[in-house]
């Protein structure tokens, strides 16, 4: 039977308020009371009934906010205390001083015989699994390394861990530590799909493993093929005397462990194992930054101990960026949105670090001249962490002397033909023309709509089509697009325009720290945009701040500061502000209104303790305009400890032992937005 539209827009905001209703129990509460298969299935459902029927999608729908253009505070997890805290290791790139860490552990036991095992260091992110009584209940991040995140939801779907554990060898409850990845094939098929839906790419394979383990849509984390291996049993007993066959023993209970690991009873196999891995990673399915290497022993590594950060008994040998040589074939001056015009070279394609380069940026003219770089050169080429790896160098012997052309800035820009300007402090040109070169007014509207932005349906082709016929010149004039234009441009149906109108209408509801982002203000970042929203709470009080006050914000220097007080002094852009609160956008943070009386904490007591973003009696007051009461101490009767800065260690171990939620600011905005 055919359900009608009225029927399914019931069913569908039913389920998007049983979703938020078991985030919430699930995330902050801590007392879930559905199974997560059940939970997966009400998901699922919610986002068929939004597939079939676009007309009722919303930005604001938990099938939307559970997606991947969350930032990490976005996105809630249940912190747990870690029960061993999680080290990190102490690193270096030098064979010297990898040999003198050796024989400094060796001078200490003079009498006893060292082993080492060498093993890859896996790049991805760390997590650390505890079993009880054969099965898994916990996964947690790293986190502070004392703290970290349960993400046991997204854990169970990866096939290579283990979710029951059916060994008499292993102790009744322990943890294993090992580093989750991403193998490079699934990371280019990933790249590939987020490319072509318009999302931001990953990095690289350890951003992407990190990321995808954060996701709050399970089933989305589970399609990403995340990997694992296992290298460390942390428990009360030990199972062995030996690392490398604990390894072992966790290896025939079926945990993934690698099988490079490597016994090694001298400095000289050390370097080896290292020097043969720092070629050979090359051909390694997935990414490896380096190796890890260990005493054996574990009563050694017992002796040996830790620093405050790290154990004395390991350490990592960090192997440098791989690099590849390759032919410059031209190079393309590309206008962005601010106007920074940044020189891009293409290149013959060649293959490193498990993926395949075509492009690389040459950053500004001052790059361009210290590489002294020239068309037809052969470049070398490295790959940091970022998505565009970098020109490092250029091999001069290969060029033929007698045709060398040096690559040469241009003077105007390569679009609107403005002669370009170079402030002293910057390294890079710019277009001046912003209000009239085409190419950065199109970025403008494309970063205006992206999903970090305003979320609205409209690429690079929407926008380029809307430019070219006129229907927009000026970010605003996108809510005046209506159905009837739409429909006399070439390619677009009733029902592609009404989608495309549905997304303008629900980017209205944008909350203030996204509609700054999406404002272009040069330097403000998606973070930057946060911490300007929190700190301020309108517009009004940002646009009026002085530099000294713009400066009191995390993350904000002076030339960001500067860039902010230029944009408000523009009388243009004060006016888009205008026309836009006009059109409904938010310029005001929903925590800054003191009126948004509600009563989502009703029966919640919550203990205040710390300093925060507002003043504590702004917080107060906010939890009773909204229901909720203030408690002095924390008893079994609080709902919540609402912990800022210098919270006091007293009331955080009471709520500890008496099993009372930690929540912080953002997490006390979350509740009653
Ligand atoms: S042992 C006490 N072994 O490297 C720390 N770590 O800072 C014990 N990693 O994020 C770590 N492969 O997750 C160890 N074979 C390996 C590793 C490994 C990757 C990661 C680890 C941590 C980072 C070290």
């Amino acid at each position: 039977m055919k359900r009608n539209k009225e029927e399914i827009h019931r069913r569908i905001v039913e389920l998007r308020r049983a979703i938020e209703d078991h985030n919430r129990r699930y995330y902050v509460l801590n007392k879930p009371v559905i199974s997560d298969f059940e939970f997966d299935i009400l998901l699922n459902d919610l986002i068929a009934l939004e597939k079939q029927y676009p007309e009722f999608s919303s930005s604001d729908s938990p099938s939307n906010r559970v997606g991947s253009d969350l930032s990490d505070e976005d996105r809630s997890f249940v912190k747990v205390k870690h029960k061993y805290p999680m080290y990190s290791l102490s690193n270096t790139y030098d064979l010297q001083e990898l040999r003198a860490f050796i024989k400094k552990i060796l001078d200490l036991f003079p009498s006893t015989p060292v082993g080492f095992v060498s093993e890859l260091k896996f790049d991805g992110t760390a997590i650390s699994l505890t079993y009880k009584g054969g099965k898994l209940i916990r996964a947690l991040t790293r986190g502070d390394g004392i703290t970290g995140e349960d993400v046991l939801r997204n854990v169970k779907n990866i096939t290579s861990i283990p979710g029951h554990i059916d060994s008499r060898s292993l102790p009744d409850e322990f943890e294993v530590r090992g580093e989750i990845y991403m193998p490079y094939s699934v990371f280019e098929q990933l790249n590939l799909e987020r490319e072509e839906s318009g999302e931001n790419l990953f990095a690289n394979p350890r951003n992407a493993a990190a990321g995808s383990l954060k996701l709050l849509d399970s089933g989305k984390a589970n399609s990403r093929g995340l990997e694992c291996v296992v290298y460390q049993l942390v428990s009360d007993q030990r199972i062995s005397d030996s690392h490398f066959e604990t390894l072992q023993i966790l290896k025939n209970a079926g945990f993934p462990v690698s099988e490079y690991n490597k016994i090694c009873s001298s400095d000289d196999e050390v370097v080896d194992f290292l020097n043969y891995w720092d070629n050979a990673r090359k051909n390694l399915p997935f990414a490896t930054d380096g190796a890890v290497i260990k005493v054996d022993t574990l009563d050694l590594q017992e002796r040996l101990g830790f620093t405050a950060k790290s154990p004395k008994w390991a350490t990592a040998y960090k192997f440098r960026a791989e690099q590849a040589v390759t032919k410059l074939l031209s190079v393309d001056f590309q206008v962005g949105r601010t106007g920074a015009i940044t020189p891009v070279a293409n290149l013959e394609p060649v293959f490193l670090s498990g993926t395949t380069i075509k492009r690389a940026s040459l950053h500004n003219a001052d790059q361009i001249a210290l590489l002294g770089i020239c068309y037809n050169d052969y470049v070398v080429l490295e790959k940091g962490g970022e998505i565009i790896p970098k020109i490092v160098d250029v091999d001069v012997k290969r060029r033929d002397s007698g045709e060398a052309v040096a690559i040469k800035f241009p003077e105007r820009c390569p679009d609107c033909g403005t002669r370009l300007e170079r402030e002293d402090s910057e390294a890079r040109h710019f277009c001046p023309n912003s209000s009239g070169c085409p190419t950065q007014i199109k970025a403008r509207f494309v970063h205006f709509c992206s999903r970090k932005a305003m979320n609205i349906l409209a690429g690079d082709a929407y926008i380029d089509q809307f430019f070219n016929s006129g229907l927009i010149k000026e970010l605003p004039d996108l809510y005046k697009i209506d159905l009837n234009a739409l429909l006399e441009l070439d390619g677009w149906k009733e029902r592609s325009a009404l989608r495309f109108l549905q997304s303008l209408s629900d980017s209205k509801k944008s909350p203030f720290a996204k509609v700054l982002f999406a404002l272009g203000i040069r330097y403000v970042g998606e973070t930057t945009a946060k911490n300007l929203a929190r700190h301020f709470g309108s517009i009004e009080k940002l646009a009026s701040a002085s530099l000294e006050e713009l400066s009191n914000v995390p993350e904000v220097g002076s030339i960001l500061a500067k860039s902010i007080s230029e944009y408000f002094a523009s009388e243009n852009n004060m006016r888009m502000i205008e026309e836009f609160r006009n059109i409904g956008l938010n310029f005001a943070d929903v925590a800054d209104n003191s009126l948004n009386v509600s009563n989502k904490l009703e029966g919640f007591v919550i203990v205040v303790s710390g300093n925060f973003s507002k003043s504590r009696e702004f917080i107060k007051e906010l939890i009773s305009t909204n229901g909720g009461k203030c408690g002095s101490s924390v008893s079994k009767n609080t709902t919540y400890l609402l912990a800022g800065e210098k919270s006091g260690p007293a009331k955080l171990k009471e709520a500890e032992k008496l099993g009372i939620p930690v929540i912080d600011e953002n997490e006390l905005y979350k509740l009653i937005e």
